[in-house]
Formats: structure tokens, C-alpha cells, sequence
């Protein structure tokens, strides 16, 4: 009881990972939630559902509720809901991909349009440890992440490089603005 009394008491953010079908957001949040990755089978997410962790800024916790879209262009529609409440915003592209990185700034453009003006954004350029098929180089993420003013890493949910502090600093965002 006593430990429920205390977890009611952490306040909840509502966080969206968004991005083309297989940039790797399902992979990222499993990644996050588990330590797993799995390489054998892509199947694309339908639905929308979320996974709630606890992360830790300093002396206090904070509580992320992280939701997982559909990428595929025929779900959209049903993501849009999703954006008005949200706090924080993980936008992925795949470094492997060129198509997933321009189609960022049309992502941006529905953000504009459906989510809070005070959203937390984050831009994740997903599949770093793919080191020979990479299409777009770090510095182009950069570049892309400063003209719209947000910031910025590259992740592998494969090597875990970075996932863990990708949350991290959006916990921590959300709660320096809170
Ligand atoms: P939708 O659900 O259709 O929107 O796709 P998604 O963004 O959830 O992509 P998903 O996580 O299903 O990953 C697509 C494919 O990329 C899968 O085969 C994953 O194993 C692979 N993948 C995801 N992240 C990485 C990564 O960091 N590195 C490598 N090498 N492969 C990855
Ligand atoms: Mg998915």
C-alpha cells in the first residue's frame, strides 16, 4: 500500500515515439522496457498501446508513459488523436534511410499542427550501429535538429547505444518545464 501510495504521487508524462513504419520505434521502446532486441522479424506495429517506466531525475522520479504509433501512412489518422495531450515527442528516422530523415520535416509539420506548442521534441536517428549502409551522416541530423530547435541523438535499440539516455533527457526535460 504504502508503495502505491507513493507511485500515485509521481507525476505521469505522456510520451509519443512517432516516425516512418520501420525506423525502429517499437524496437526502441522494447529496447528501453526489456534489454531486448529482436533482428529475425520486422512486423509493423498496428494498433497503439503503451508501456509505463519510472525513471529516475536526480531526488525524484518521474513517470513516463510512453506510446508506441504505427508508423504505416493508412494509421495516421488515428495517431493525430494521440499528439493533443502529449508531452514529449521522440521523433525517429533510420540513418539507413534516407526517405525516413526527409520525411522528418512533414512529421514536424503534423506536430505543428496537432500537438501542444510547449511539446518536448526529441529527433533520434535510429540504426547507428549500422555503420556500412549508413545514408545520412550524423552531422545532417545536427543540422536539421538545430534549424527547428530540438534536440538531438543517434540510437541503436540493437547496441542500446543511447536509449536509455534518450529517455532519460526527455524525463528530465519534462520535469525542468514542469
Ligand atoms: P512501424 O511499427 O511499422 O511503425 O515500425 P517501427 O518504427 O516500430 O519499426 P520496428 O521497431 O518494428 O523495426 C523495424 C525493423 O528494423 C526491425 O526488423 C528491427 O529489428 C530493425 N531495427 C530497429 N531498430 C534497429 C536498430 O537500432 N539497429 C538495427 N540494425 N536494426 C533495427
Ligand atoms: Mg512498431
Amino acid at each position: 500500500l504504502c508503495n502505491q501510495l507513493e507511485d500515485a504521487e509521481v507525476p505521469v508524462h505522456k510520451t509519443i515515439l512517432l516516425g516512418d513504419s520501420g525506423v525502429g520505434k517499437t524496437s526502441l521502446l522494447v529496447k528501453f522496457d526489456t534489454g531486448k532486441f529482436e533482428s529475425s522479424k520486422f512486423s509493423a506495429t498496428v494498433g497503439i498501446g503503451f508501456t509505463t517506466k519510472v525513471v529516475q531525475v536526480d531526488d525524484s522520479k518521474v513517470k513516463l508513459q510512453i506510446w508506441d504509433t504505427a508508423g504505416q501512412e493508412r494509421f495516421r489518422c488515428v495517431t493525430h488523436a494521440y499528439y493533443r495531450d502529449a508531452h514529449a515527442l521522440l521523433l525517429l528516422y533510420d540513418v539507413t534511410n534516407k526517405k525516413s530523415f526527409d520525411n522528418i520535416r512533414a512529421w514536424l509539420g503534423e506536430i505543428k499542427d496537432y500537438a501542444h506548442d510547449d511539446v518536448v521534441i526529441m529527433l533520434l536517428g535510429n540504426k547507428a550501429d549500422c555503420g556500412s549502409d549508413r545514408a545520412i551522416k550524423r552531422e545532417e541530423g545536427e543540422r536539421l535538429a538545430r534549424e527547428y530547435r530540438v534536440t538531438f541523438m543517434e540510437t541503436s535499440a540493437k547496441s542500446g547505444q543511447n536509449v536509455e539516455l534518450a529517455f532519460h533527457a526527455i524525463a528530465r526535460d519534462l520535469t525542468s518545464r514542469s
